[in-house]
């Protein structure tokens, strides 16, 4: 459904910075494929959400997209970079944010952010955070405070709070630049004001950085505000475009709900209109295409509910997904 021909119509305007093409990955001994032949594009810059249930392939599409796994078949160009035959020029201009947090608990925040720095060849390793070079520590600092963990950066991360780490692995990913900052979940397990404050902080630190976001999500209201949303399930995509796309497209149309205190008199008309309704009240009267108004006109009985119901995300995205898959505890 979704091949390369659909992919040029939908997210795409300018030469994309990732460019995924029938992409698929099986796991040694399984019988099916985690990753089913996919195909989408990212353009520079943009927010790109990628959702489905559970065991629908999203980490395993992301650990493909940051080389950490091979791919079974097709092809991934990340910045024009092949990700099998330029690994390293991939890594490079990639930042990656694992679903299971990986910082060193043993450590300070800094130290976390220091080893990353200098496995990643940016600065020459000195001990303490004091003998680093000044453009590190000034890197630091301007990230620390981006996400606003410029007080907590130098405790022990086993000191810190669920939050307060998610923080600490955005200033750690961000440390050398990358192009595309790759998050799975990034927001798991937060409460929902530090789930509003980490989504704030990602906002300016992409604003900051310019860099492009591909994550992963749960929560719709968090993939309402991508650029674009990639839909998977059961390893295929299943919808992909901006949010408004999906739910005009996948969501059957408006609909209205009405009641009256003359029930049976309510439902001779609708049926007599010609409408589709259901059988409890209030009623739910689908569109099909025709104004409120038309609709309302083909009513007399005086109506004690009327409501018109516009197509949310949930909606669109409960329509695609709308059985549980199977995952082991
Ligand atoms: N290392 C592995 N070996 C074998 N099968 C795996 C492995 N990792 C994942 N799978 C299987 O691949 C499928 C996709 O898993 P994946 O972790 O990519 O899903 P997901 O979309 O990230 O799910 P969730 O929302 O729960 O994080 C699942 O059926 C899972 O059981
Ligand atoms: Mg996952």
């Amino acid at each position: 459904m979704y091949g390369p021909a659909r992919v040029k119509d939908v997210c795409r305007s300018m030469p994309p910075i990732i460019e995924v093409e029938n992409l698929v990955k099986r796991y040694k001994k399984a019988e099916t494929n985690a990753v089913d032949g996919i195909w989408f594009t990212v353009e520079p810059g943009q927010l790109f959400a990628l959702l489905g249930p559970n065991g629908a392939g999203k980490t395993t599409t992301i650990s493909i997209l940051t080389t950490t796994l091979a791919l079974t078949a097709g092809s991934v160009r990340i910045a024009g970079h092949d990700i099998t035959r330029e690994a390293s020029a991939v890594r490079q201009r990639v930042g990656i944010i694992f679903q299971k947090p990986s910082l060193d608990l043993n450590l300070s925040g800094e130290e976390n952010v220091r080893f990353h720095a200098v496995l990643y060849g940016l600065y020459p390793w000195r001990p303490t955070y004091r003998s680093m070079p000044a453009a590190y520590r000034r890197q630091v600092a301007d990230l620390a405070s981006v996400v606003g963990i410029e007080g907590e950066i130098f405790r022990p991360v086993k000191t810190l709070s669920g939050g307060q780490q998610r923080k600490l692995e955005i200033v750690r990913s961000l440390i050398h630049s990358p192009k595309v900052l790759f998050l799975d979940e990034p927001t798991a397990g937060l409460d929902p004001a530090s789930r509003r404050g980490l989504w704030k902080y990602l906002t300016d630190a992409r604003a900051h950085m310019e860099t492009t976001v591909f994550l992963t999500t749960h929560y719709l209201e968090e993939a309402e505000q991508a650029d674009c949303i990639c839909v998977i399930n059961r390893g295929a995509v299943a919808a992909l475009g901006t949010a408004q796309h999906l739910k005009a497209e996948l969501v059957e149309s408006e609909y209205l709900l009405v009641d009256a205190a003359d029930r049976p008199r309510l439902l001779a008309e609708l049926e007599s209109a010609g409408l589709r309704h259901t059988q409890t009240p209030p009623f739910r009267v689908d569109l099909d295409r025709r104004s409120v108004h038309q609709v309302l006109r083909s009513i007399e009985t005086p109506l004690t509910v009327v409501r018109t119901h516009a197509p949310t995300l949930e909606d669109a995205y409960l329509s695609i997904v709308d059985e549980p898959q199977e995952e082991p505890a």
